[in-house]
C-alpha cells in the first residue's frame, strides 16, 4: 500500500450502500444519513434487557447503558462516563505502550498483545487482579449479545461472578456500568489493533498510528453494525417503519457512503466515520479505545517490519 490510495473493496458480507431494504421483517439501513437518523431519532430504543439474578450475566446486561431503554439510560450511562473519568485516554496510551513492550520483550514474537487493552483499563478502573480480569472479560463478552448458548452463558455467569468479586466496593449499578466498560472495550478494541497491524506495513512508517487508525476504522470496522427497534411509526429515508420494526444499522455499508466520502473504497489515511455510533447510546469509549490502540500500534510498529499474525475477530452485528 505504498500508494496511499489502494482500492479495499467491501467485505462480501458488507451490504451495498442504497435505500433502507425491507428483508424478512427486518430493515437494513446502510446509507449514512439513515443510519444516524436512526441512531439519534427519539423513535428507535436498543434492544431492552431484562433484570436478572445478581452477579450474573443476566444482572449484568440487565444493568447497563448498552441495553437500557430512554428511562434508565441516562443514570446507567453517567455511571460509566463517571468510571471512565479515572481513565485519562494519554494514561492508557501510556499504559498500553508500556505493557505492549514489556510482552515483546518477554516474548518477541507474541502475535496478540490481545489482551492489553482490557489489562490496562481493569487497573485503571481498580479492579483488584486486571491480568485474571482480561480471561473473565473476554468470557462475558462471547455472551454478552443476546442469543448466546447455554454453555457460553454459563461461562459467563461465573465471569461475572469473578469480576465482581475484584471490582472495588459501589452500588450494584456502577459496579455493573464499571465492568461494562470493560466488556464493550474487549472485542471492538482488540479487532481494531489486529485490522490495524495487518494494514500498517503496507501503510508505511509515514502514515501516523491516528490516521492508520481512523482510515481502519472506516473501512474495516470492528463492530460492524447495531440494532434498533422502532417504538413509534416513524420515516426513514423514505420508508414507512411501523412501531415494533426491527432495524440493522450497518456501519461498514455507511462509512462508504459516497454521499460522505470521496473514493470510498480507496484506503486514504485520516479519514473517519460512523464506527463508534451517534446519539444517546453512542460510544462514550471512543477516546480511550482510540488512546489504547495507539499505545499497543505505535510499539508493534517500531519493533516490527511486517504485521504480526493477529486474527481477524470482528464481532458480528449483535443481535
Ligand atoms: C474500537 C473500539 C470500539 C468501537 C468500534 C466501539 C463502538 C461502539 C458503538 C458503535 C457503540 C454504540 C452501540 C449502539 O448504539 O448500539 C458503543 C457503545 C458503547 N461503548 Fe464502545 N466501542 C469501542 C471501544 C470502547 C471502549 C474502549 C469502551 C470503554 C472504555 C467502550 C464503551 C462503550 C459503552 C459503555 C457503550 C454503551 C453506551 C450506551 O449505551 O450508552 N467502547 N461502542
Amino acid at each position: 500500500m505504498s500508494d496511499p490510495t489502494t482500492l479495499i473493496p467491501p467485505g462480501s458480507d458488507t451490504p451495498a450502500c442504497g435505500p433502507p431494504i425491507l428483508d424478512d421483517g427486518v430493515w437494513w439501513v446502510t446509507r449514512h444519513a439513515d443510519v444516524r437518523a436512526v441512531l439519534t431519532g427519539v423513535n428507535f430504543r436498543v434492544p431492552e434487557a431484562a433484570p436478572g439474578p445478581p452477579a450474573t450475566l443476566a444482572w449484568l446486561r440487565g444493568s447497563v447503558a448498552r441495553f437500557s431503554g430512554p428511562g434508565l439510560h441516562p443514570a446507567r450511562r453517567a455511571a460509566a462516563v463517571a468510571a471512565l473519568a479515572g481513565c485519562p485516554p494519554d494514561a492508557l496510551r501510556r499504559d498500553a505502550a508500556r505493557l505492549t513492550a514489556e510482552e515483546l520483550d518477554r516474548d518477541p514474537l507474541a502475535g496478540s498483545a490481545r489482551g492489553v487493552p482490557v489489562r490496562v483499563l481493569a487497573a485503571r478502573l481498580g479492579l483488584a487482579d486486571p491480568a485474571a480480569a482480561v480471561p473473565a472479560v473476554a468470557l462475558v463478552a462471547a455472551a454478552y449479545q443476546p442469543g448466546a448458548g447455554p454453555a457460553a452463558v454459563r461461562d459467563a455467569d461465573r465471569a461475572v461472578a469473578a469480576l465482581v468479586a475484584m471490582s472495588p466496593a459501589e452500588p450494584p449499578e456502577a459496579m455493573a456500568n464499571r465492568i461494562g466498560l470493560l466488556v464493550q472495550a474487549c472485542d471492538a478494541t482488540a479487532a481494531l489493533i489486529g485490522a490495524a497491524a495487518r494494514y500498517a506495513p503496507a501503510a508505511g512508517r509515514s502514515v501516523p498510528t491516528a490516521a492508520l487508525l481512523a482510515e481502519v476504522l472506516r473501512l474495516d470496522p470492528p463492530v460492524r453494525g447495531t440494532r434498533r427497534i422502532a417504538a413509534r411509526a416513524d420515516r426513514v429515508g423514505g420508508q414507512s417503519i411501523a412501531p415494533g420494526a426491527e432495524l440493522v444499522l450497518r456501519f461498514d455499508a455507511a462509512n462508504r457512503d459516497p454521499a460522505v466520502v470521496s473514493a470510498p473504497d480507496r484506503f486514504v489515511p485520516g479519514r473517519s466515520v460512523l464506527t463508534f455510533g451517534a446519539g444517546p447510546h453512542g460510544c462514550p469509549g471512543e477516546r480511550h479505545a482510540l488512546a489504547l490502540a495507539t499505545g499497543v500500534l505505535d510499539v508493534l510498529r517500531q519493533r516490527r517490519s511486517t504485521a504480526p499474525a493477529v486474527p481477524a475477530n470482528r464481532p458480528a452485528v449483535p443481535r
